[in-house]
Order: C-alpha cells, then sequence, then structure tokens
C-alpha cells in the first residue's frame, strides 16, 4: 500500500489478528485512533483486541453477578464509532466493494438500522468515501442521530421505535428500486453473520484462556440483526458443550412466543426472525426485563459508592461506569439468568457482548429519572439487589429440540417471504452446511481484498 492510497482496510483475518496488519499500517492506526478518528487508517482499528493483541474484555466481580460462574464480558465500545457494529457495516460495504457491486462515486450507501449500525456505516462511509443515507426510527435516542449527522450521514426516519424496524426495512425495500442506491442490509446479508463467527467468535474463544476452565459454557447475545450471535457458532465448534441462549426483551418477546411489544432495550428486539439468525444452533430463548436493564445501567453508571460498599474494589467500580449500554446490561443479566439455569460452577465461564458504551444513553437515564421518585442509594442498594443477586432462572425456553426449532423457522418464513426471498432458500437455511458453507467465504473474500489493495 502506497504512502498517501487511502486504505482499503483489513481482511478478516486482520480483524480477529490485528498482529498480522503490516507493522507500520497498525502503528498509524493506534496513533490515528487517539489522534484523529477520521483518518481512513482507522479501519485497522476494527478488531476485538487492543495494543498487546488482547481481547478488551471484563470479568464482572462476583458481588455484581452473584453466581460463582465467571461472567466475561467483551467490550464493544473501543470499536472505532464507538460500537462493533462497524464491523458488520465494513465487512458488508468491502465485500460489496471487492465484489463490484458497490463503485465509490456512483453508489449512494443506505443502513437500516435502529441506530448503532447507522453510526458504523456513517462512519464507514465516511472512511472510505462513500455517500450514506441511514434509514432508522425516529423515536431512538437523539445521541443516535447526533452522531449519525456529525459523521456527515444523512437521516431517513421511518415512525416509531426499536419495535417498529419492519418499516425501516420496507422503505429500504422501496429506496433500492433506485439502482444508485445499494443497502448494506444487516438482517439479511451473510458479511455479517461472517464477521461475528469469524471475528467475534474466535475473539470470544481467546478471550476466556486463563479463566476458569478456559472453555465457554454459555454464550448470550440479544440479537437485533442476529450478526453478533453468529459468534456462538464458532463457540460451539470449539467447546461442543456450549450453550447458546438468544435474548430477548420480556415485553417483545417474538421469537418466544411471538410477543410484539414496545420496550426500551435499544438495538435488540426487533420483532422478527432475521435471515440471517442461524436458529440451529440457539438453544434457549430467555427473556429479560427492559426497566431491569435500564436500572442496571443506572447502578454501574451512577451507583459506584453502593458497589463499594456491597463489596466491589474502588478501582473496578469506577471503571465499569462508561462500558456499558442498554442492550449490554440485558446480556449481562442473561448471562447471570443463564448461569443460575444451567447450574454453572466456578470453573464455568459465560461469555457476553456489550456491543457499545455508555455515550450514547445519557438521555435514557435522564428519562428514567424523569418518571422515577427516588433514586437515592438505598433505592439503588435495592435494586442491585433484586436485579443482579436475586436474579431467577425464569422466562427461559428450551429450543434444542429439532421439533421446537419448527416455531423460529416458521417466524423467518413469516417474516421473510414477502420480501421476496424463496421458500427454497428459507429451507436451505435448515442444514449447518449452508451456515458453514457460508462461513467458509470469508477466506475467499480475504484472499480479493488483499489483491485489491
Ligand atoms: C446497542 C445494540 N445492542 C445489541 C445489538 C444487536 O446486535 P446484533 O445486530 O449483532 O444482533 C445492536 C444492533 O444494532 C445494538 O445496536
Amino acid at each position: 500500500m502506497s504512502e498517501n492510497k487511502i486504505p482499503f482496510g483489513p481482511t478478516y483475518e486482520e480483524m480477529l489478528h490485528p498482529e498480522t496488519i503490516a507493522p507500520e499500517i497498525r502503528a498509524k492506526a493506534l496513533k490515528a485512533k487517539e489522534a484523529d478518528e477520521l483518518d481512513p487508517v482507522n479501519l485497522f482499528n476494527i478488531t476485538w483486541k487492543d495494543e498487546d493483541n488482547q481481547v478488551r474484555k471484563i470479568v464482572l466481580p462476583k458481588e455484581i453477578t452473584g453466581v460463582d460462574a465467571n461472567i466475561v464480558v467483551m467490550l464493544g465500545t473501543y470499536f472505532p464509532s464507538g460500537s462493533h457494529k462497524v464491523g458488520p457495516a465494513y465487512s458488508t460495504l468491502i465485500e460489496g466493494c471487492v465484489d463490484g457491486e458497490i463503485i465509490p462515486g456512483e453508489h449512494t450507501i443506505l443502513g437500516p438500522s435502529t441506530g448503532n449500525f447507522g453510526i458504523g456505516v456513517a462512519y464507514i462511509c465516511r472512511l472510505m468515501g462513500y455517500k450514506a443515507v441511514v434509514i432508522m426510527p425516529d423515536n431512538m435516542s437523539k445521541e443516535r442521530y447526533e452522531r449519525i449527522q456529525a459523521y456527515g450521514g444523512e437521516l431517513d426516519l421511518t415512525p416509531g421505535t426499536e419495535s417498529d424496524v419492519i418499516l425501516t426495512l420496507q422503505r429500504t425495500y422501496e429506496l433500492k428500486k433506485n439502482p444508485k442506491n445499494k443497502p448494506l442490509a444487516q438482517f439479511e446479508l451473510l458479511p455479517n453473520y461472517r464477521f461475528h463467527r469469524y471475528v467475534t467468535g474466535n475473539s470470544a474463544i481467546e478471550a476466556v484462556k486463563g479463566i476458569g476452565n478456559g472453555r465457554i459454557a454459555c454464550f448470550t447475545s440479544a440479537p437485533g440483526s442476529a450478526g453478533t450471535i453468529a459468534a456462538g457458532d464458532e463457540i460451539k465448534k470449539a467447546f461442543p458443550e456450549a450453550k447458546i441462549a438468544a435474548l430477548e426483551p420480556y415485553e417483545c418477546s417474538t421469537l418466544a412466543t411471538g410477543g410484539r411489544g414496545q420496550h426500551r432495550i435499544e438495538g435488540i428486539g426487533d420483532k422478527m426472525c432475521t435471515l440471517i439468525h442461524n436458529v440451529l444452533t440457539t438453544d434457549f430463548v430467555t427473556l429479560i426485563k427492559d426497566e431491569d436493564c435500564v436500572r442496571g445501567l443506572k447502578i454501574l453508571k451512577d451507583g459506584t459508592d453502593v458497589l463499594i460498599k456491597a463489596g466491589v474494589a474502588p478501582e473496578v467500580a469506577q471503571s465499569l461506569k462508561n462500558l456499558f449500554g442498554v442492550s449490554g446490561l440485558c446480556n449481562i443479566l442473561g448471562a447471570i439468568k443463564m448461569a443460575k439455569f444451567l447450574r454453572l460452577g466456578p470453573e464455568d465461564n459465560v461469555v457476553t457482548i456489550a456491543t457499545d458504551g455508555f455515550d450514547r444513553y445519557n438521555s435514557v437515564l435522564d428519562e428514567l429519572a424523569h418518571r422515577t421518585l427516588e433514586m437515592e442509594d438505598f433505592v439503588l442498594e435495592r435494586w442491585l439487589k433484586d436485579i443482579f443477586l436475586d436474579a431467577d432462572d425464569k422466562h427461559v425456553y428450551d429450543f434444542r429440540r429439532m421439533d421446537l426449532k419448527e416455531q423460529l423457522f416458521q417466524q423467518k418464513e413469516k417474516d421473510w417471504l414477502p420480501f421476496g426471498y424463496s421458500l427454497e432458500y428459507l429451507n436451505s437455511m435448515r442444514t449447518m452446511e449452508f451456515w458453514d458453507g457460508e462461513y467458509e467465504k470469508y477466506r475467499e473474500y480475504d484472499e480479493k481484498i488483499k489483491q485489491m489493495r
């Protein structure tokens, strides 16, 4: 790559193993991370790893989780643009580029999203020189819109919230009739699956080295696009005993029971079984109450004294303040619930993900303050006990048997036949060959990316 050429960006392998990036590029990327977030070399910071090539993660204190098992949370907030959703945004764009389907200067990129993917798309397009239009509901946290616009993305808003994401898909299908518009369809396109299975899955496997028995007993992830949960496919390959739990808002339990309510966990619970969700490896669907996630976030953000009083080391309590968003709390509460449900012990590890950090949720805690009479420390102490320490193992739906998965396949048909996918294609997703075949394509794309840069 020449000095002044815009870097074409990393391969899947370089995202998993940033130590394999050419040293001068890596050094530049690490420097740009602090100095200039809009320098295109930041594409090479799309990784779970820190400058020492270690997965960014935290093992939650047991004074918070109340369970013997180790709850290991991988931290998405350190990705460029502030969430790991930049990974699928980049992967989808770069695959389109190397396939010759997306041409600079010619195409406008559409990003249907509830926020973070849209932020990722706006950011990646800024770095790679494309115009981005983010299609999202008009009732998400205001920090999301501000970030998209700050990166130069345009907004095309549809009515509603998290649970109205189907409207954004319909709008995308309408806009896509103009051949100048190219959607990065996170719910449908398999680069999202490839990124998370290869990069997130293998990073999770590395993350537990030296913790407990070094294996993963359970992985919990609340699907939005169901990209992240693809990490479970790789985890199961390495640790066949691992259980994968998809988490849903109790208020919008589409996979578990066909529920379709409004909820407060931005980024997840989109009232559908997404096309790229491999339900073959989803063992459980577990419901988490949205208010518990918002209150849980309040405790970790503002309850430092309460956590210290509960026995958490002061520096640890302090370090937790900005690491999570609402869906991160959902994933953590799901991990605790599953540790209880599966009767896991001190040698066992449950891995989960914090998609983003606190930076985009000030307004959510402001809103909590508005509708809550008292939030003094004694209230937070009560919440810590009720939400974390006394968490129950209820609302866990078992989908391990093939006949039970039928419900999930049917949901997928209901959601995707209307968008023109054939029953034959949907049926091909009923075998692991489909998913393994799609996964393996990351090698071909890596070759193409290397050739083209
Ligand atoms: C905050 C947040 N949490 C969780 C998710 C869900 O991740 P995934 O789309 O990979 O299922 C998203 C997706 O946008 C998100 O923005």
